[in-house]
């Protein structure tokens, strides 16, 4: 037996998937996916095969000769969910399972009319990353493995289907219900499955790109994203040809756990970018990055998710570079470097999982989740770069990418292919002391900008109106990441600049933090309707946090109050948090 995936029964010695093929009917009534999902083998399999499960019920499997096979779910086990054993007769080209999911599937969310912008109908959506597919299909459950896949869902019919493939043919109807069909040629890790059912509409922002949003929605979101072409061209002249034809983006509901994720073919976006001044289309920049970093070039299994994620945010500011100018990549850098402190001090108790590659065994991956594989990724990248040079490692990247492309790959593959291209250059930057270091290396390079050091001059005193006037949100993140103040001060600076009332959700949520730190509690109001309205983890983090501190009492109270109306995934997050 070999499993090489700490968080998966996959098992090297049985059977590969090589694509499968999904049929279901989704039931909102009893929040159910009953479904068909035919798995196709890369070659004829005998023998037991593993599979991935999480709360899936199992009715029956077949094989493609039309045997019943006999099968045994085991009982869940922590993390992993339950190992589906399949015994397969000998010469099976494909086996079919018939199955249903929990109402309680992790990847899943079931909205109520009531939490979608519309308030008439309800809307589903799947969230796979890292280890929750197994939660809606029985299958392989590791990056290690790509497939290809085909997908025929059917809803109510005044609803649409969206998956991060290509759409075949068109929509049938069938008295109240409607069936679409869609196909994934390239093929995908299966945390990349993704799909969405609402009440949905889209526009197009270029001839391969478009964004989804519920109607009402759809104007604003059109407007923000507009810039997501000259986007992909700064991206393709970066990091070679776009490799999947479409770059779609769907506005998700308010409870989306994430800024971003980047489902190929169509990247999910929180509406909580909706600013009205494109002010935060770097997650943008950052999910179109994973086209390369992340979805083409893959790591194998969780414990390398530096490899997706710090080669995304390296991508990510080279984009931004492009499209916006150096001060703009290097204030985002140096945002990054406060975050990065942050979970570094958060992690100070489990400071092995300050280290870039991280091991796993017994850990769930939502659990480890930091900025740590973002930032220290970043930042070692940086080094690297700075110590051969810009062009040298622009070089070096595409041939990185082009030689992994569609694959997936661990940290010693990486480290083997920069070492043949630069030899000795990982010794002299300490590349050891990043990835099994836990921490941040003191030689680890420092963004600098001149609008940087304005802001760093600013203290944490209340600046003059002729400097903050200019301050563009990350200006103005940056300003309030400086640490703690006085309660005079912040009540200064709410009075003068009305921060309680910013409608753009990253300098909102870095000013409630502060202000609760500080004592100013005459933003708990305003804390409450964030809490109530918005479900991205990156502001219920701190939000409850700062609340905790100061009312442990009332941030359980609101935790109560919002609980049902966050995804699984931020909900165990803020129980963690608050110990309930
Ligand atoms: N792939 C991640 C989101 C993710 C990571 C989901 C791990 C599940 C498990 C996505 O690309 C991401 O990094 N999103 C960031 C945005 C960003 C600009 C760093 C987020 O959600 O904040
Ligand atoms: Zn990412």
């Amino acid at each position: 037996m070999a499993r090489r995936d700490p968080h998966s029964y996959a098992d090297d010695t049985q059977a590969e998937t090589e694509s499968f093929h999904l049929v279901g009917r989704l039931d909102f009534a009893n929040r159910i996916l009953r479904a068909e999902v035919t798995l196709r083998f890369r070659d004829l399999a005998s023998g037991t095969l593993d599979l991935d499960t999480r709360d899936l019920a199992i009715e029956t499997i077949r094989d493609d000769a039309g045997r019943v096979l006999p099968f045994t779910l085991h009982p869940a086990e922590p993390i992993f969910g339950s190992r589906l054993e399949v015994e397969l007769s000998g010469g099976t080209r494909a086996i079919s399972i018939r199955y249903r999911t929990s109402p309680d599937a992790s990847a899943l969310q079931w909205l109520a009319p009531a939490q979608t912008a519309g308030g008439k109908l309800p809307f589903l959506f799947s969230q796979c990353q890292a280890i929750h597919a197994r939660s809606v299909i029985p299958l392989q459950d590791t990056p290690r493995l790509r497939v290809t896949y085909t997908a025929e869902l059917t809803v109510p019919k005044a609803l649409r289907v969206v998956v991060a493939a290509a759409a075949v043919g068109s929509r049938r109807t069938e008295g109240e219900l409607a069936t679409e069909r869609y196909e994934m040629p390239q093929p995908i890790p299966p945390y990349l499955f993704a799909f969405a059912v609402g009440d949905l509409v889209s526009q197009a922002l270029s001839p391969r790109s478009a964004v989804w949003a519920e109607p009402s929605v759809l104007a604003k979101a059109a407007y923000e994203f507009a810039g997501v072409e000259a986007m992909i061209v700064a991206a393709e002249k970066l990091f070679g040809p776009y490799d999947w034809e479409r770059f779609d983006i769907l506005t998700m509901p308010p409870s989306f756990p994430y800024g971003g994720m980047e489902n190929p073919r169509l990247t999910f976006l929180t509406p909580t970018l909706l600013a009205g001044d494109r002010s935060l289309v770097g997650v943008v920049a950052h999910e179109l990055a994973h086209s390369w970093t992340g979805n083409l070039v893959t790591n194998a299994n969780a414990e390398h998710f530096w490899l997706n994620e710090g080669f995304t945010v390296f991508a990510e500011s080279r984009i931004l570079e492009a499209t916006d100018g150096p001060d703009v990549a290097q204030l985002d850098a140096a945002l990054g470097r406060k975050e990065l402190d942050q979970a570094l001090a958060r992690f100070a108790t489990r400071p092995a999982l300050t280290k870039l590659r991280t091991h796993l065994a017994g850990i769930d991956p939502d659990d480890a989740f930091s900025q740590v594989p973002y930032e220290k990724g970043y930042f070692f990248l940086r080094a690297l770069e700075e110590t051969i040079g810009r062009e040298a490692f622009e070089r070096w990247l595409q041939s990185y990418i082009a030689a992994f492309r569609f694959g997936a790959i661990v940290t010693e593959d990486f480290l083997a292919h920069f070492e043949a291209a630069h030899p000795g250059v990982l010794a002299k930057v300490g590349a050891s002391r990043w990835i099994d270091g836990e921490g941040l290396p003191a030689d680890a390079p420092v963004p600098r900008s001149e609008k940087l050091d304005a802001v760093q001059a600013a203290g944490v005193a209340v600046p003059d109106p002729s400097l903050a006037r200019t301050w563009s949100p990350v200006e103005w993140q940056l300003y309030l990441e400086a640490g703690t103040r006085p309660i005079e001060v912040c009540k200064q600076l709410d009075a003068t600049y009305q921060l309680t009332n910013s409608t753009n959700y990253e300098v909102l949520v870095s000013w409630l933090a502060l202000a609760l730190r500080c004592g100013y509690l005459d933003v708990i109001p305003r804390v409450e309707e964030v809490l109530a309205s918005v479900g991205r983890m990156k502001y219920l983090r701190p939000l409850y946090t700062a609340l905790r501190d100061v009312d442990r009492v009332r941030a359980t109270s609101v935790f109560a109050a919002n609980r049902a109306s966050y995804h699984p995934i931020g909900r165990q997050m803020v129980a963690g948090l608050l110990g309930v």
